[in-house]
Parts: C-alpha cells; sequence; structure tokens
C-alpha cells in the first residue's frame, strides 16, 4: 500500500527533472544566463494552462537553481501568460499523462496542495529577485504565479483575474497575502468575490505592476529591469531584500535593530573578503 502523506506536509506525486526534456515534459522551459534565469511557461496552444507537473517542475527549478542566478524572469509564451489551472483536472478524464489530485476528505489533500505551493514560495527567497512579465490573460493559477514574484511588468494588453471564487474554490496557491498587501483587505475581497478581469491600466493604478509598458516594449522593459537588478552589488542586494521582507511584520525598533545588525553583518562580511 502507497504510504499515506502526513496532512499539511508538502508532497509530490513525482519528482520533475531539471533536464530541457524534463521541464518540457511538464510545459515549462529555463534558460539560464550567468546571473539571470528565464523560467517560461510554455504551453501556448493552452495558454499555458497549469497542472500539479508544472507547479512540481517550477519547484524543482527553485530547488536546483545555481547559487550565481540572482534575477528569475516569469513568462509565458504566445499571447497568454497563464489561464491559470487546467480545467481538465476537473473532468472525469483529467490531464493526460498526470496523476489525478487526492480527493479532499483524503488524508494527504493539504500536504498536496502545500506540494503545489512549493512552485510559487521559492520565489521570494532573499537569494533572488523575482520578476514576473506578463502578457495578456493572468487567470487565478497564472495570477497568483505573478503575484509569488517580487516585481511584475504588465504589458498594456495583460488582464488579471482571480477566477477561482467563481469556479467554488479559494486561491490557494500562495497568492492572497501578496494581493492583500499589495492592494489592501476591500479591494482584495473586491477583486477576488466578484472574480472580475482587472485590466493593465487599473491593475498598475492598485500597485500591481511596478511598470506598465506597450506590449511590443515587454522584452526591452524586462532586459533593462533587469540590467539595473544586477548593478547592485549581489550580496548588498541580498541583505536588503531580506532586511525589507521583514520590515511588515516588525515594529519600528525591531526593524532598526535589524537594519544594524544586517549592516555589521554586511561590512564585516565584506572587510573579511578584502
Ligand atoms: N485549461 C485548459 N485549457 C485551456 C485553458 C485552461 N485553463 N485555457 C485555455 N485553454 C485552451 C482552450 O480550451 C483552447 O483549446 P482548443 O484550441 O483545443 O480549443 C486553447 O487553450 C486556446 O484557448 P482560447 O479560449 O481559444 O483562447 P483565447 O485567447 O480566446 O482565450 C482565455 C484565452 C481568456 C484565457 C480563455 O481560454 C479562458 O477563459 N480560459 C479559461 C480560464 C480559467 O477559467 N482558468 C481557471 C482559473 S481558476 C484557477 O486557476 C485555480
Amino acid at each position: 500500500m502507497a504510504p499515506v502523506p502526513a496532512p499539511g506536509r508538502p508532497h509530490r506525486d513525482h519528482a520533475v527533472t531539471v533536464t530541457a526534456a524534463g521541464l518540457a515534459a511538464c510545459g515549462l522551459r529555463l534558460d539560464i544566463a550567468g546571473e539571470v534565469a528565464t523560467v517560461t511557461l510554455s504551453r501556448p496552444e493552452r495558454r499555458n494552462a497549469m497542472t500539479p507537473a508544472m507547479w512540481h517542475g517550477l519547484a524543482a527549478i527553485g530547488a536546483d537553481l545555481p547559487p550565481p542566478v540572482r534575477v528569475v524572469v516569469v513568462r509565458g509564451a504566445g499571447p497568454s501568460f497563464c489561464a491559470g489551472i487546467d480545467l481538465r483536472m476537473f473532468s472525469a478524464e483529467g490531464v493526460p499523462g498526470e496523476a489525478p489530485p487526492p480527493r479532499p476528505a483524503d488524508p494527504g489533500f493539504e500536504g498536496w496542495i502545500a506540494g503545489c505551493q512549493e512552485g510559487y514560495l521559492w520565489l521570494r527567497d532573499p537569494g533572488i529577485v523575482s520578476v514576473a512579465a506578463v502578457q495578456g490573460h493572468a487567470i487565478g493559477a497564472g495570477f497568483q504565479l505573478a503575484l509569488a514574484c517580487d516585481l511584475r511588468i504588465l504589458s498594456d494588453d495583460a488582464k488579471l483575474c482571480m477566477k477561482e471564487p467563481a469556479l467554488g474554490l479559494v486561491p490557494d496557491l500562495t497568492g492572497t497575502k501578496p494581493l492583500v498587501d499589495i492592494v489592501g483587505l476591500p479591494r482584495a475581497i473586491e477583486m477576488c468575490l466578484t472574480a472580475r478581469t482587472v485590466p493593465a491600466e487599473e491593475a498598475s493604478r492598485l500597485g500591481l505592476a511596478e511598470l506598465l509598458v506597450p506590449a511590443a516594449d515587454l522584452d526591452a522593459a524586462v532586459a533593462d529591469l533587469t540590467a539595473a537588478l544586477l548593478e547592485t552589488d549581489a550580496g548588498t542586494a541580498r541583505a536588503t531584500k531580506r532586511l525589507l521582507a521583514q520590515a511588515a511584520a516588525n515594529t519600528l525598533e525591531q526593524q532598526a535593530a535589524a537594519e544594524r545588525r544586517a549592516q555589521a553583518a554586511l561590512q564585516r562580511e565584506r572587510l573579511a573578503r578584502s
């Protein structure tokens, strides 16, 4: 009998090998050029609809990222960034080649979701800055993927939608916290419970984009931002992101103390290297 995964503990149905072929099999492509990794959702004929294998593939990329990588760009091939979960998962036939998800009553159900969430959580690692480059639709799991990144560049044809509640689901791929952090609770409630599509210009006004660019300029904007991020010394960038990431949960005094500790550690490490 197969072991029953513990409730809530991350569980993946199968491991993904981080080779071009292994990633292609779950609809992903990874290009690494020095300090920059580009992860591309590569199922344009299905508008990059996501399956558990794709989430596990994303997690595998995060776990296997070479240490020099400092910037991770996440993008989608074709006209849409991502159309969310592959709706065939809700059909009796399921997605060919994919294990069916456990039933909600199964003890491993929450652990299975935790395994899928691992595909998103690594994008906040202090060692990297993650940038979502979003064109066309970013729906449900796809919107949550954009929210999982530190920064978002939207092309002016981007359309964001937290579709899950309209399908009887809660958003459970780590998107609710960044959404509330960025747009505030009332707007997050409105966006999620109406499941409406938010156009790029409004998304930008709500703070959901650091940059809003014409569709034809998306690649150039990604390249410019990436180059600007790489201008900062790697150790300084990592220490600063770690510091900023804890600011919201700290009191002013705690954060001031964290700043002192971070500065001392950074400068001591620099002295030790010189
Ligand atoms: N799951 C499976 N297949 C999909 C999905 C999806 N989420 N989205 C698109 N596709 C497929 C379509 O079935 C179609 O396949 P076909 O060529 O075999 O008919 C192909 O991708 C192209 O889709 P179109 O609808 O023709 O493309 P268009 O550009 O006109 O529309 C859009 C794109 C708006 C994304 C539309 O496809 C759509 O609404 N998709 C469903 C979105 C959705 O509800 N996702 C679930 C969100 S909830 C969650 O993620 C947890």
